[in-house]
């Protein structure tokens, strides 16, 4: 059973007992994050779930969990007809027995890449759009009812803008609906309907980068599109796997049009929800603190913008340690070293870039 520390502290007042200082209380992230209205998390795969100290890890410093993969399409339907919901159910109910909120992650993920191996494979037959609609309602009801109540926010629709060209990804799917944006809204309905209470999020890593201004102008379109047509969509989730590094010059530049994309995207009424921050350091030079003050001083200033929003409702990390980070497997470091890209290092010990966090909140805007 899970004690309420409300109780615990009015306990120990009431018989005067020394109430000892929780010191962490005042600093977790969790803690520095709701004192601005922010849930603060971190995404949990299958590896960080089987480990009990990363588990405890978690339980002190979150509010909120996303499963790292246990919610994906693949992960869970792994045949037309086979239903796989034993490790999501396990994450969901770990985190609602620990009092955590927990990000559903994703209901449709249309990358040909990302599909289930026998939706990347279908013949949807004679009437396509049909077929198409009936698969991804299929999945998306089913997924979203057994989650409503357990999960707060769902990932509804994920990447489905190509980051090259700013316009819709090709997939199986693209092409049987003719019209990719027809099953992006569908799923948005489906959602709702399935899980009145869920805030719903379209998710997506366009971000500050030079190279992403496509990116930010094809996803602007896609949520003027919805807004438009009144489908329902509560949130833009700001994946932001960002990349340490560039001069002041260069930051102050993807500023500004950060900015301009943010202020877009909130005069919708949108809300904002960064909902997988790393930082990866490929490009640092050194030794590890120089490479861990340098992470933590561009989580700093990356965060301090996002912070700056009053509808930004959530912080979740791509992972809290190290240890289970998804970083060292993509574009590795030419050095050979680990990515130093999360909160803790691998030996679950607090870096830099957890005190940026905790100081970033700090200074946030109040709300
Ligand atoms: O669990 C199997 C294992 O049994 C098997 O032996 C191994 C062989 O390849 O694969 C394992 O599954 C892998 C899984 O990660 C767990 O490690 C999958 O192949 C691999 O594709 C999967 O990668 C995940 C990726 O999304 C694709 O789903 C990463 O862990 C996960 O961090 C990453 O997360 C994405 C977000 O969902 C969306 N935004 C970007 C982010 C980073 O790419």
């Amino acid at each position: 059973m899970k004690v309420d520390r409300r109780f615990v502290m009015a306990g120990a007042a009431a018989l005067a007992l020394p109430v000892p200082l929780r010191a962490e209380a005042a600093t977790t992230l969790r803690a520095a994050a709701a004192a601005r209205g922010i849930g603060f998390g971190t995404a949990i795969g299958a590896r960080g779930f089987a480990d009990p100290a990363y588990r405890a890890l978690i339980e002190r410093e979150c509010a909120v969990v996303t499963p790292e993969n246990a919610m994906k399409w693949p992960a869970l339907c792994p045949g037309p007809d086979r239903w796989v919901f034993d490790d999501a159910d396990r994450i969901v109910g770990w985190a609602t027995r620990a009092g955590m909120a927990v990000r559903g992650h994703t209901l449709f993920w249309p990358r040909q890449d990302r599909l289930p191996g026998w939706v990347a494979n279908y013949d949807f037959g004679t009437k396509p759009i049909a077929a198409a609609d009936q698969m991804v309602g299929r999945h998306v009801v089913t997924v979203a009812k057994r989650y409503a109540g357990k999960v707060g926010s769902f990932d509804v629709v994920n990447e489905v803008i190509d980051p090259e060209t700013g316009s819709y990804r090709d997939s199986v799917l693209a092409k049987a609906s003719g019209n990719i944006a027809r099953l992006v809204a569908l799923a948005f309905q489906l959602a709702r309907e399935a899980a009145p209470k869920a805030e719903l999020a379209y998710n997506d890593y366009m971000d500050w980068g030079d190279g992403s201004a496509r990116h930010r102008a094809g996803v602007l379109r896609l949520l003027e599109g919805l807004r438009k047509a009144d489908i329902p969509i509560d949130a833009l989730g700001i994946q932001a796997h960002v990349t340490a590094g560039g001069d002041a010059a260069a930051i102050a530049r993807r500023e500004r049009e950060w900015r301009a994309f943010l202020d877009e995207v909130t005069g919708m009424g949108l809300k904002l929800v960064v909902t997988e921050f790393d930082v990866d350091d490929r490009d640092i030079a050194g030794p590890p603190g120089q490479r861990d003050r340098a992470v933590a001083d561009y989580a700093r200033a990356w965060s301090d913008v996002l912070l700056a929003y009053r509808p930004l409702t959530g912080f979740v990390t791509w992972g809290l340690s190290d240890r289970f980070s998804w970083l060292d497997g993509f574009r590795p470091r030419g050095d050979g070293q680990h990515k130093r890209g999360c909160p803790y290092d691998d030996q679950f010990r607090p870096k830099p870039m957890r005190d940026a966090l905790v100081a970033a909140f700090g200074a946030g805007a109040a709300r």
